[in-house]
């Protein structure tokens, strides 16, 4: 018998803690980003598409697998998908649902402990009466290593240290005490905050306050449909890309959420209520705060700049700045709410990152709930601190790229063919409208069998071979030459290889220095993801091997 007793304790828990996994950093910092790097309104229509024809479907899938797993102890994708088909292959296709959640939750409690460090920075009023270069080169400063801001030694190492004690002890007090305590707590306060500065947000003036455009001019730069791109695949993939992110989907937390269901519960509109809460904060409050604010003061094109430079720089380096704009009180009340909001959308997830690992360790090695939730704090802890002493050496970003990104594509596509083609869209269909509280409309059905993983594959193709340019006319013409962004060029390094090139060429020795530091930290990261990967592969086998000596299987 598992060890595993967790359960929840309502519904409204359930739905709140899934909402919780779901809403997060993405929605507030990731999302903006993406729809302007992707041509504001250009994005809007293949993001909603995406979620209708992916991010819904997958939502019911993974859920359904997730109870029909729960059924027979296992709270895991390894033996979840193992229950689903006789094929020994399908629980190491599941060891993804585990790998990617710790990778993910490494560089992502880094991000979570800045937004803590920044919560307390704007109550003690450090950014007030800042400039913006000053913002700019406070957040600079707290990256280095070995600069403090608050006197503390190692001060970025001290608050991811505290960022994920906080999440092992949450974890560690189980799925009632813990995590669906804090979403409770986390996600009104979060909606609440969200809805203040999203109400500063849409009511910018020009001329008030120093802004320099209304806030319709945000709005509309995101709003406006821009109908030119709308074909591109390059936005596509982007938006595809995002609403995996942003709904969790292909990570393994909803599976192991659901298992938690008792058989008989309904998923079908707690999938729903959970989805459509994320949307609400995405799209409503996450399109209304970072960028009609920052184009509010900074305009169009500055936006766009700080935005090409990376996204994090908006939200850290220029926010701070921008709030004390509306007052002393007011800029200081806004940093502790921004933060705040960031804080809890954060942890609300990354605590859904440590339960399949949990779940894991309880269903097949019977360990205790405390046990288990420190292995995860320690595991993220060592990989998770590469993120921290080598950020611009490129290692946050490549974690993102594998795990937060194409690993999250790989397993929805394996999933979806499990679901639909291997396990039978007719059994699927049963688990996901048994004890259902509404009327699952009928033509998912058809979505989740044919276009789900027809548009999954396409996805994934289209990233492993994205020809250059995003040219996809002359590449079908038969003169495909791959992009840089490309999934097969990154793991050739071949953008890094033709700056270190160039670099060479300019004889810039310092440049030279730091590419070569950055290829050698890329690799070793790649290294050290494949590694866990592994072992977590062993670990399922071992797991195995011990079910087939007690009889289990
Ligand atoms: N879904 C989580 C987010 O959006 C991971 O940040």
């Amino acid at each position: 018998m598992s060890a595993n007793k967790e359960s929840w304790g309502s519904r409204v828990g359930l739905v709140l803690a899934m909402a919780g996994n779901a809403v997060g950093l993405g929605n507030f910092l990731r999302f903006p980003v993406q729809a302007v790097q992707n041509g504001g309104g250009a994005f809007i229509i293949p993001y909603l598409v995406c979620l209708l024809l992916i991010g819904i479907p997958l939502l019911w899938v993974e859920w359904s697998m997730g109870r029909f797993g729960g059924k027979f102890g296992h709270h895991s994708t390894p033996f979840i998908m193992d229950t689903m088909h006789k094929n020994r292959l399908w629980k190491y296709i599941g060891v993804f649902g585990i790998w990617t959640n710790i990778a993910i939750a490494a560089y992502y409690c880094y991000i979570e402990s800045w937004t803590l460090s920044y919560m307390l920075h704007s109550v003690v009023g450090t950014f007030e009466g800042m400039d913006q270069d000053a913002v700019a080169a406070f957040f600079n400063s707290y990256i280095s290593i070995g600069k403090s801001t608050l006197g503390i030694p190692l001060e970025p190492i001290v608050f991811y240290v505290l960022c994920l004690l906080l999440n092992t002890f949450i974890l560690s007090q189980g799925l009632s005490g813990g995590v669906e305590r804090v979403a409770k707590v986390g996600m009104p306060l979060l909606i609440l905050f969200g809805m203040f500065l999203a109400y500063k947000g849409v009511t910018i003036t020009a001329g008030v306050d120093g802004a320099i455009n209304d806030s319709s001019v945000g709005l509309n730069y995101l709003w406006t449909p821009n109908y030119e791109q709308l074909w591109s695949p390059s936005v596509w993939l982007a938006a595809a890309g995002q609403i995996f992110f942003t709904l969790a989907v292909g990570m393994g937390t909803i599976h192991c959420y659901a298992s938690y269901v008792r058989s008989k519960d309904d998923i079908a509109l707690n999938a729903m209520s959970a989805g459509w809460m994320n949307e609400f904060v995405e799209v409503v409050l996450g399109a209304a705060i970072l960028i009609p604010i920052s184009i509010g003061y900074l305009g169009i094109e500055r936006v766009t700049e700080l935005v090409q430079l990376g996204g994090l720089g908006l939200a850290f380096k220029t926010l701070p700045y921008l709030f004390f704009q509306w007052g002393d009180v007011l800029g200081a009340i806004s940093g502790v709410m921004w933060f705040g909001l960031l804080f809890f959308a954060g942890i609300t997830s990354s605590l859904a990152m440590g339960t399949p690992w949990m779940g894991f360790l309880q269903d097949e090695f019977n360990w205790g709930r405390k046990a288990s939730a420190w292995s995860f704090g320690i595991i993220v802890f060592v990989l998770g601190m590469p993120t921290v002493l080598f950020f611009k050496y490129g290692v946050f970003d490549e974690y993102d790229y594998w795990a937060g990104t194409v690993s999250l594509v790989v397993f929805a596509l394996f999933e979806s063919i499990l679901f639909a083609w291997v396990f039978g869209m007719k059994k699927g269909w049963r688990e996901i409208t048994s004890g259902s509280d509404i009327k699952v409309p009928g033509i998912y059905k058809f979505i989740i069998k044919f276009i789900t993983p027809l548009l999954l594959l396409w996805v994934f193709v289209g990233s492993l071979v994205t020809p250059k340019g995003g040219d996809w006319g002359a590449a079908l013409a038969g003169n495909w030459v791959l992009d840089d962004s490309s999934i097969i060029k990154k793991m050739m390094n071949s953008s890094l290889k033709k700056e270190l090139a160039d670099a060479i060429a300019a004889v810039n020795p310092a440049e030279v220095e730091r590419l070569q530091n950055t290829l050698f930290y890329v690799n070793a990261s790649r290294v050290l993801l494949i590694t866990v990967f592994l072992s977590i592969a062993l670990l399922v086998y071992v797991a195995y091997k011990k079910r087939v000596r007690e009889g289990k299987i």
